[in-house]
């Protein structure tokens, strides 16, 4: 049985939909406070805090669990900076409570969601594994943090871990089941869509002074689809043997926000208002992903992940959750 930590978020769920999908027995753990009752459609579910090291234990008493995917964190870099106890609480002591409670129940493959925010500022482009790891904010560090803890473990313990290290998630369900839903929101995707239905006045730029074709930021979008792919193809590489290690998730291409927008409004066909702000403090001018080394060792390739269908599914899933027609 695999565990999901955080199956009840945006790309656990997709995880736990493509799991079910081959045939996986699941069980999501989820305490409910970013994840959504909703988003439980498939596998059994249990609701429990990672804090709580007794419950844990008695859900790994009780069921057979063989593997675990961790996707339950914090993911707000603004809120990393100004509170970032809650970041290293609930993103380093709560996943060692994880790890501790696996090790006593000899549980031996853990997926862990890492980040391109481990990298912190580029000092070269495209960004591969071996590229040095230097976060710029709590939410950096904490992710970085828990890589550096996996590898200990699976030195002293019989454990092997897959860091994942995503780019930027983006895209929803092909069905429209489930999608992007955060609260408060803070992605480009789901924002500049929240414009489109005029939920929001306009879309904010932030930077247009960047050294990039048209003055604003570029990102590597990865469709959430992929990502939960490259879950299971890193869970089955674990299955079947193999050591521990970090892939990049990535589609190798960037987009500036202002081709994101376009795209959407070709897209949405609707009007978006755009305003140029300032630059939010601590975002990188380019983060593109090389991920040559998972597409070689776990036969994974973007299958979804074009510009189109990443925003076109965004779309859908954004009209269903709104009530749009
Ligand atoms: N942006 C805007 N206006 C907005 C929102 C975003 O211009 O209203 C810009 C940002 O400045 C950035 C780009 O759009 O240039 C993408 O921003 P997101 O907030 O969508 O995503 P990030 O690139 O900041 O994502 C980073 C890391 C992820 C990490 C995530 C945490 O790349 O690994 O922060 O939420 F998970």
């Amino acid at each position: 049985m695999v565990l999901i930590v955080g199956g009840a978020g945006y790309i656990g769920s997709h995880t736990v939909k493509e799991l079910h999908k081959k045939g996986h027995e699941i069980l999501v753990l989820d305490n409910l406070v970013h994840g959504h009752k909703e988003f439980l459609k498939w596998g059994k579910f249990v609701n429990a805090d990672l804090e709580n090291i007794k419950q844990l234990r008695s859900i790994f008493k009780k069921y057979p669990i063989t593997s675990v995917m961790h996707f339950a964190s914090y993911i707000n870099v603004g809120e990393s900076v100004t509170d970032p106890k809650k970041y290293y609480i609930n993103n380093v002591t709560n996943t060692l409570n994880l790890l501790n409670v696996m090790i006593e129940y000899s549980v031996r493959h853990f997926i862990f969601s890492s980040t391109c925010a481990t990298y912190g500022t580029p000092v070269s482009i495209p960004i591969d594994e071996n590229h040095p790891q230097n976060p710029i904010n709590p939410y950096g560090q904490s992710k970085l943090m828990i890589e550096k803890i996996i590898e200990d473990y699976s030195n002293a313990y019989d454990f092997s871990y897959v860091s994942l290290r995503y780019f930027n998630a983006s895209g929803a369900d092909q069905d429209g089941e489930i999608g992007e839903w955060h609260n408060p929101e803070t992605h480009l995707i789901p924002i500049v869509l929240d414009a489109a239905i005029n939920k929001r006045d306009s879309i904010e730029i932030y930077g247009t002074d960047y050294d990039t074709p048209d003055g604003t930021c570029i990102r590597d979008y990865i469709h959430v689809t992929d990502l939960a792919d490259a879950h299971i193809k890193a869970l089955e590489f674990l299955e079947s043997g193999e050591k521990s290690t970090a892939f990049n998730i990535g589609t190798e291409n960037g987009y500036t926000v202002r081709e994101i927008i376009e795209k959407t409004i070709e897209i949405t066909k609707r009007e978006i208002k755009v305003v140029e702000t300032g630059r939010r403090e601590g975002d990188a001018t380019t983060l593109i992903s090389k991920s040559t080394k998972i597409k070689d060792t776990l036969k994974w390739e973007p299958q979804h992940s074009s510009l189109n269908e990443i925003i076109q599914s965004a779309w859908n899933w954004h009209k269903k959750l709104n009530k749009i027609e």
